[in-house]
């Protein structure tokens, strides 16, 4: 089924975006995601539908109902983008829905149940049982063998919707013979991210690694890294990825450290192999050593920030990066709620080829891997 060629007239439509927008302080502070779902919602309600229903995951409740992550800020944000009545569903039970005659309907976080992690039959075929036809517009969660993703092709016609139609087609221009040198940066606050790693590797000239990622590559070798987060299982991994690629991987050098994960925390500046604070940026040295990389390279792909760049005195290193992405001469992909936020934050989206609502996604897609929802849904 094609989203154009569809009749979407007095149907019930249920339609997949993410809406997991970065909340600080309990303000939205970036939602170039919800308002790049608008022409899909816009184009389904320009149809006439009976009914549509909108469903996403914010952040990783992991099974349970946790208010912080309540889709009803995105939905009171919908309402104000669209100019339109916005009915949010507060019964965070979403096998229990008894849904009121309303045009518009945004429901609780999936994530509150742990089956649409878990890709749930029971849970997919209920999520399937309030409407007809399934319209699916997440490109963040391509990646993911979620019930929202591959769950409930299988029990409604299905479609893409504008944006995945969108993000395919640029991501599959950009990156289907990439210039080179081609270069990755990964940071941010995922340590899952380390699956892709392996596959991208095969694929690029140079990875950059910062944020989680580079503290657990730095762990494993053998730095003590002060009180800064790591993840212990990819230990492994990491050890066999330096073994292998030890010229790809590029490391910081230098950190600006704090003591606690807090915008008032004393900032320093630390080197070497002994770090005594919480790494929460690259210092000065490793901003010049990725810029003599980036300053090369034809093709680049950024998929989380560098440092913790909501907090001021640690936003040097996303902020230099993201601006001097800005002025190179080469296709530019950036991918990701966070990274995003960035390129949002410090005005710099005309200048990039293309800011993706998908970090994980369209890394996964570079590495050459066929995202789970494309098996469900051609
Ligand atoms: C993202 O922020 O990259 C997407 O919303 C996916 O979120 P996830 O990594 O928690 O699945």
């Amino acid at each position: 089924m094609q989203f154009s060629k569809f009749n979407f007239k007095d149907q019930k439509v249920l339609v997949r975006v993410d809406f997991n927008v970065p909340i600080k302080g309990g303000k939205i502070t970036d939602d170039s995601r919800i308002k790049k779902a608008l022409p899909t919602i816009n184009h389904i309600l320009s149809c006439d539908p009976k009914q549509i229903i909108i469903i996403s995951h914010l952040g990783r409740p992991k099974g349970k109902v946790n208010k912080k992550y309540s889709m009803k800020k995105p939905a009171s944000r919908l309402s104000h983008l669209l100019k339109k009545r916005v009915y949010f569903e507060k019964n965070s039970n979403l096998r229990k829905l008894n849904l009121p005659n309303k045009k518009i309907i945004v429901l609780e976080n999936l994530r509150y149940d742990i089956g649409e992690k878990n890709n749930d039959e029971i849970f997919s075929k209920k999520l399937s049982s309030y409407a007809n036809v399934f319209v699916f517009d997440a490109f963040g969660v391509a990646h993911r063998s979620h019930s929202s993703v591959v769950g409930i092709p299988k029990y409604l016609p299905s479609c893409f919707g504008l944006l995945m139609e969108k993000e395919i087609k640029h991501l599959k221009t950009n990156m289907k013979n990439p210039k080179r040198p081609f270069v990755a940066i990964i940071g941010g606050a995922k340590a899952d991210k380390i699956a892709v790693i392996n596959q991208l590797l095969k694929k690029v000239d140079y990875l950059i690694i910062s944020g989680i990622l580079a503290n657990t590559f730095l762990k494993t070798k053998n730095y003590d890294i002060g009180i800064s987060k790591f993840d212990e299982k990819s230990i492994p991994i990491c050890k066999k990825m330096l073994i292998k690629y030890p010229k790809k991987i590029k490391l910081p050098k230098d950190y600006i450290t704090g003591l606690e994960f807090n915008e008032k925390t004393k900032s320093k500046l630390e080197e070497g192999k002994k770090i005594n604070g919480m790494i929460m940026d690259i210092g000065p040295k490793t901003i010049e050593s990725y810029k003599k990389i980036l300053g090369k390279a034809k093709t680049i792909v950024w998929a989380g920030p560098i440092g913790v760049f909501e907090y001021k005195k640690f936003e040097k290193g996303t902020k230099e990066i993201a601006k001097f992405l800005s002025k190179l001469n080469a296709t530019v992909i950036v991918g990701g709620g966070d990274s995003g936020e960035a390129i949002h934050k410090y005005k710099l989206e005309k200048k990039i080829t293309h800011v993706s609502t998908g970090g994980g996604a369209s890394l996964e897609m570079l590495s050459g891997k066929k995202l789970p929802v494309f098996k469900v849904i051609k």
